[in-house]
């Protein structure tokens, strides 16, 4: 079978879908961690939660996805430390996002969230940082900045200084 030149349409999809949600959560995260944990925070909180765990789905398909569809050959920068640093970062940001949206879910479960968030039923605990996923929820988020930065650096370095296009690769097309 022939090396495409492009990623496979569902993991264009799969791709450009996980930068929304991420963004969108981390946005909602970001906005609310300095809030009181009063009745105000339950909708930013259920918003929160809905979009972390439709995340952590869609990263999990899209990794099986990644392992069963046909995808291009890595690009080369012409320097082989800056090939394996590129696919590090690939197989990093998998795993920062799915490990941001299981530490949330760790979170929800340490502090009995669904029912209070979906349910309508008690009230939220004084301090989410009493609980040790909401630690791990907050060290992983600089991480996957970073690793996110690198991964866009990366990427326009090839788009604009190297000029070879690679945003293409992650985009509709023959
Ligand atoms: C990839 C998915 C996710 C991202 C990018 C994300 C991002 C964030 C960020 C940036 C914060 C603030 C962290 C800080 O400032 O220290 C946060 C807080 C929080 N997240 Fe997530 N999150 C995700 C998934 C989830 C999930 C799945 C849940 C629960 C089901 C969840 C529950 C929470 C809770 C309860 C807080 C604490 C808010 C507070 O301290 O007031 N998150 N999240």
């Amino acid at each position: 079978m022939n090396t495409p030149k492009r990623y496979h349409p569902i993991q264009v999809t799969l791709h450009w879908l996980v930068v929304l949600l991420v963004i969108a959560a981390f946005v909602i995260g970001k906005s609310m961690s300095g809030q009181p944990n009063d009745a105000a925070k339950l909708t930013p909180l259920a918003l929160h939660m809905a979009v972390g765990i439709i995340t952590l789905l869609v990263i999990v398909y899209r990794f099986v996805m990644r392992l069963r569809l046909p995808k291009p050959e890595h690009v080369t920068a012409g320097n082989p430390f800056f090939d394996w640093v590129g696919k590090a970062v690939h197989y990093a940001l998998y795993l920062l996002v799915f490990l941001m949206a299981v530490s949330g879910v760790s979170l929800s479960i340490q502090a009995g969230l669904a029912p209070i968030v979906f349910g309508g039923s008690g009230i939220l605990p004084a301090d989410f940082f009493d609980f040790t996923a909401r630690m791990m929820h907050g060290f992983i988020a600089p991480a996957l900045v970073l690793t996110v930065l690198l991964h866009v650096g990366a990427a326009f370095y090839h788009q604009f200084m190297l000029k070879d296009n690679l945003l293409s690769r992650m985009w509709y097309g023959k």
